[in-house]
């Protein structure tokens, strides 16, 4: 699949989160030297920053199959027991969105990451008895955007907790040149500038945006994507200078307008925008605090004069 070939398969070919991967790397190495399983890692940060990536390149590395599932799917106990139960010996799985598992799910989890067992209770009431289930030892990935999400004790439970943070132009520059690489794309170094500066940070919207810019190039012009071209291309997208799209700019229009430029709750601004709070904070939120465009302040969300200057828009006298 096509998708896929653009991921790396290995933690050579990842490009970005340097601290997170030397760490992987002494912990990987040494986990095999014992033969046993990697100690069980946590994964946390916006959308689309590698965390499946990375938890198929942990397993690529450590030379053991990956079980992919994610949190909202898993809805009995029972469901678990046999995915844990069906793994091999130092085999990972991988659970995205782990904050969302219910907790009777999270709860069978305990033993299993501490010990390689789980509990099953046989039979109902007076006749009801409870027997041990060994398991193969594991590796254990969560996924989870906020780390906060989880509940302590089983964020707890993770030995390797690392945090993927935003990519900085230069490193998704790179990506984009290989990716542009793997779907035989033609591109100069000023296309693959402009792509990485209005990518927020985020290497799967960079592949995104490089194969729409890619269209436009074809059908537009001779086929290479130029400074020039990956310009036209991303304003009819839509994103602008910064990698924002429409509904970034709603929510800095909503505070500056609506709410004066106030301090604001992130409530009101997603009922005036219809949004949910948590796609708000989770999804949209992180880039814009991150560049300062919003301030988070004891009062609530503020925009920057940054943001202002941004929009173009003049702020108000107090
Ligand atoms: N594609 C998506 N994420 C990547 C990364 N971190 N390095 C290289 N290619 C990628």
């Amino acid at each position: 699949k096509l998708e896929s070939t653009l991921r790396p398969k290995m933690l050579a070919d990842y490009i970005g989160q340097s601290k997170v991967k030397e760490n992987l790397k002494v912990y990987i190495e040494a986990a095999k030297q014992r033969g046993e399983p990697l100690d069980h890692v946590l994964l946390f940060g916006p959308p689309g920053l590698g965390k499946t990536t990375l938890a198929q390149i942990i397993a690529n590395e450590m030379g053991v199959n990956i079980k992919i599932t994610s949190g909202p799917v898993i809805e009995k106990p029972g469901e678990m027991a046999a995915i844990l139960n069906n793994l091999q010996e130092n085999d990972v799985l991988f659970v995205d969105e782990i904050h969302r598992l219910n907790r009777q799910v999270e709860e069978l989890l305990y033993p299993a990451m501490e010990d390689f067992v789980i509990d099953i209770v046989i039979g109902k009431g007076a006749a009801a008895k409870s027997i041990r289930l060994e398991l193969p030892k594991f590796t254990l990935i969560g996924a989870t955007t906020r780390a906060g999400m989880l509940t302590p004790p089983l964020r707890d439970r993770f030995g390797v907790v690392n945090r993927l943070d935003f990519y900085s132009v230069e490193e998704l520059k790179q990506i984009v040149l290989r990716s542009a690489e793997v779907l035989g794309v033609d591109i100069d170094d000023e296309g693959a500038k402009e792509l990485a500066r209005r990518s927020r940070g985020t290497p799967r919207l960079a592949n995104r945006l490089l194969k729409r810019v890619r269209d436009f190039a074809q059908v537009k012009y001779d086929g290479k994507i130029t400074g020039e071209v990956a310009r036209f291309a991303l304003d009819l997208l839509e994103v602008d200078k910064l990698g924002l799209d429409n509904i970034d700019r709603e929510i800095l229009y909503t505070m500056i307008e609506k709410f004066k430029g106030r301090p604001v709750g992130i409530e009101a601004i997603a009922a005036t925008i219809g949004e949910d709070v948590s796609t708000i904070e989770e999804v949209y939120e992180p880039y814009l605090v991150q560049n300062g465009l919003i301030l988070r302040t004891p009062r609530g969300r503020m925009v920057s004069d940054l943001a202002y200057k941004h929009l173009g828009l003049e702020k108000l006298a107090e």
